[in-house]
């Protein structure tokens, strides 16, 4: 399938770079926890902590909210979840992309649950067009138009990840 290059490898680094520079800031004198949402934002979360001057613990989630294809089933399921516990712990929530917004705001009601110092949302991507719960993204890399992405950690059909940059399909036609 044809790719069309969106946004590429060293746009992607710098802008990471400044969130990592804010965090730091935002967070001087404090232990954080990054908790990357797998599988999607692998790749944006390790690049990330590589930019935060802190203490860091890392601790992963895994959800489906996705099958295969580029439509949300609308249920999100936790199939693995955190190893450590989060009470009294200051957590940035880390996503690829916030689409609907079903699977963030799912997330961030389970963790509060668990008494967490603070929370906060980190996320690569945003497509506005497609919110069907609106969150707020403290960390945002970029906002995108209503087109389906891959690269950087983002999939289709669990291809792509590995590539580079942010691409489209060139023949994305939803
Ligand atoms: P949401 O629950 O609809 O906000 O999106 C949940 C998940 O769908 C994201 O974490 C991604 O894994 C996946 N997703 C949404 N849009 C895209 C896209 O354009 N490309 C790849 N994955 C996507
Ligand atoms: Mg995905």
């Amino acid at each position: 399938m044809p790719l069309e290059p969106l946004i590429d490898a060293s746009t992607i680094s710098a802008r990471v770079a400044a969130l990592g520079d804010e965090i730091t800031r935002d967070y001087q004198g404090r232990d954080i926890v990054v908790v990357p949402v797998l599988k999607g934002s692998y790749i944006f979360a390790a690049d990330l902590v590589r930019r935060i001057d802190l203490n860091v613990e890392v601790d992963f989630l895994a959800v489906r909210s996705y099958g295969d294809g580029k439509e949300s089933s609308g249920v999100v399921q936790i199939t693995s979840d955190l190893s450590h516990p989060i009470e009294g712990k200051h957590v940035i929530l880390v996503e690829d992309i916030v689409d609907t917004g079903l699977t963030v705001s799912y997330l961030r009601q389970n963790l509060i649950t668990r008494q967490p110092a603070s929370l906060k949302i980190a996320s690569l991507l945003h497509k506005p067009a497609r919110t069907r719960v609106s969150v707020n993204i403290d960390y945002l890399g970029f906002t995108v138009e209503d087109v389906f992405i891959v690269g950087y950690g983002l999939d289709y059909g669990q291809k792509f990840r590995n590539l580079p940059y942010l691409a489209v399909f060139a023949d994305d036609s939803r």
